[in-house]
């Protein structure tokens, strides 16, 4: 379809479920299968989860509304409609999303990389017994370099694709199997003997600490990166809906299926460590918890080993590609929609560029790590800071009717208002300043002063 100018129409989901799985599959990824349930378990187990679960509540769901409704009322990219609907001084806004994809991707796509590269491993059934040294050989250099560009080329054909036939399609397919899988894994853990300990490793209640100031911090980075919030993700996938749904239950709804997700994945992961006796391993480096770990464990069962590292990887590579489409999807939606440029040759050119970035971060883990500091824990919290001023303060009215549309209950809304406005901003102000330090630390890794 054309309209009358010749520019083609824009794209929208054709389903409902399309939407949400879509937004859940940008949830879902690496932050949940592994990032989780370590801070968890370092954070004073049940302690953090409550907390985590508390932020959720009051800054993660409001949040993701907000990003909703800006997204459904403008049908257009963050980077332009937040210039259009707050005036020029919003502009800024717009680009540091795009910055926070690009960045983002470039790191993301370097561990997603590493994810693939097991999963096709573990189907050749070709993963050495010592898993410390192959993880040592996969996760830098050149074996990392050369899956990162792979995973960077597979994402950039689906997000070439288009919103029904790529993004959608590929979240249609791609959520219900990790679903099926996970809860399988989840089931067979259960029945790991001794694996007791490891549920109450990582969920021991350690009450006091919920009184510690960095576990709110960690708390509050975690919840960002895991729901995809502060750099517009969900915001442009909401400016592809039509309906009129009520998008505080959605966003619910996405909050909802995020968390149980990382919960489920903790279920799965403290057993098998604890059952086979690995937990030296884990105290060493947060990253060999998943990749250096489980599949010594899995070795160990022998054939069976074989089926459940297969499930496993394949499981993690689905949860990060539908992940890293909609980081790519805002930088290439930014582009279409600012200056009018063809989809595929876009996502091809910021494709290609975002995996020149993310060359450094495959070559040495510092880096990885600290751009993850800098974009994935900071940038986000500043994004979703400034975010719930404009929506709180300047576009109130507007956003209001735009949410009202699907969500009749004035109470809500207006509960959703205070949080927006007072709730948010004060949260994030003191998460932002707790983690100015860490971040200049990353800064300083990253420019070598
Ligand atoms: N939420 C994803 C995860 O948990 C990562 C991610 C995808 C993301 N899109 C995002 C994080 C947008 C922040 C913003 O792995």
């Amino acid at each position: 379809m054309t309209a009358p100018t010749g520019i083609p129409q824009r794209e929208s989901w054709a389903t409902r479920a399309g939407f949400i799985l879509a937004a859940v599959g940008s949830a879902v990824g690496l932050g949940n299968m592994w990032r989780f349930s370590y801070i968890a378990s370092e954070g004073g187990g049940a302690a953090f989860v409550l907390l985590y679960l508390v932020i959720v509540l009051i800054v993660g769901i409001p949040l993701m509304t907000a990003e909703f409704v800006v997204g459904r009322m403008s049908q257009e990219s963050p980077a332009r409609a937040l210039k259009r609907l707050g005036g020029k001084a919003w502009a800024p806004l717009g680009w540091l999303f795009v910055f926070c994809g690009l960045g983002i991707l470039s790191y993301y796509s370097v561990i997603a990389g590493w994810t693939m590269r097991y999963a096709v491993d573990a189907v050749r059934n070709a993963i050495p017994e010592d898993t410390a040294a192959y993880f040592a050989q996969v996760s830098s250099g050149g074996d990392a370099v050369i899956a990162h560009l792979i995973f960077m080329a597979i994402t950039v054909y689906i997000v070439a694709s288009g919103v029904k036939k790529g993004i959608e399609r590929a979240s249609l397919i791609m959520m219900p199997l990790l679903f099926l899988i996970l809860i399988g894994l989840a089931l067979w853990a259960a029945t790991l003997p001794g694996g007791g300990a490891g549920y109450a490793y990582y969920l021991k209640p350690d009450l006091r600490r919920l009184l510690e100031p960095e576990i709110l911090a960690d708390a509050a980075g975690q919840a960002f990166f895991s729901l995809s919030l502060g750099m517009g993700a969900l915001m442009t996938y909401a400016s592809y809906l039509k309906s009129e749904e009520n998008l505080g239950r959605e966003a619910a709804t996405v909050a909802f299926a995020d968390t149980g997700v990382a919960f489920v994945a903790g279920l799965v992961v403290f057993p098998v460590i604890f059952s086979f006796g690995l937990t030296d391993q884990v105290s060493e480096s947060t990253v060999g918890a998943l990749f250096i770990s489980l599949p010594k464990g899995f070795e160990l069962l022998g054939r069976l080993g074989d089926y459940i590292d297969t499930a496993f990887f394949v499981m993690l590579f689905f949860a990060a590609l539908t992940s890293a489409i909609s980081l790519l999807e805002v930088v290439v939606a930014a582009l279409v929609d600012v200056w009018n440029l063809p989809r595929r040759a876009t996502a091809i050119g910021a494709g290609a560029g975002i995996a020149l970035l993310g060359l450094p971060s495959a070559y040495d883990t510092d880096i990885l790590g600290a751009s993850d500091q800098l974009v994935g824990n900071f940038l986000l919290v500043v994004g979703g800071f400034f975010t719930a001023l404009l929506v709180g303060y300047k576009l109130l009215t507007q956003a209001d009717a735009e949410l009202s549309k699907g969500l009749a209950n004035q109470t809500l809304r207006r509960r959703w208002a205070m949080l927006i406005r007072y709730a948010v901003p004060v949260i994030l102000l003191g998460v932002i300043a707790s983690g100015l330090r860490p971040t200049w630390q990353a800064l300083r890794t990253l420019f070598g002063v």
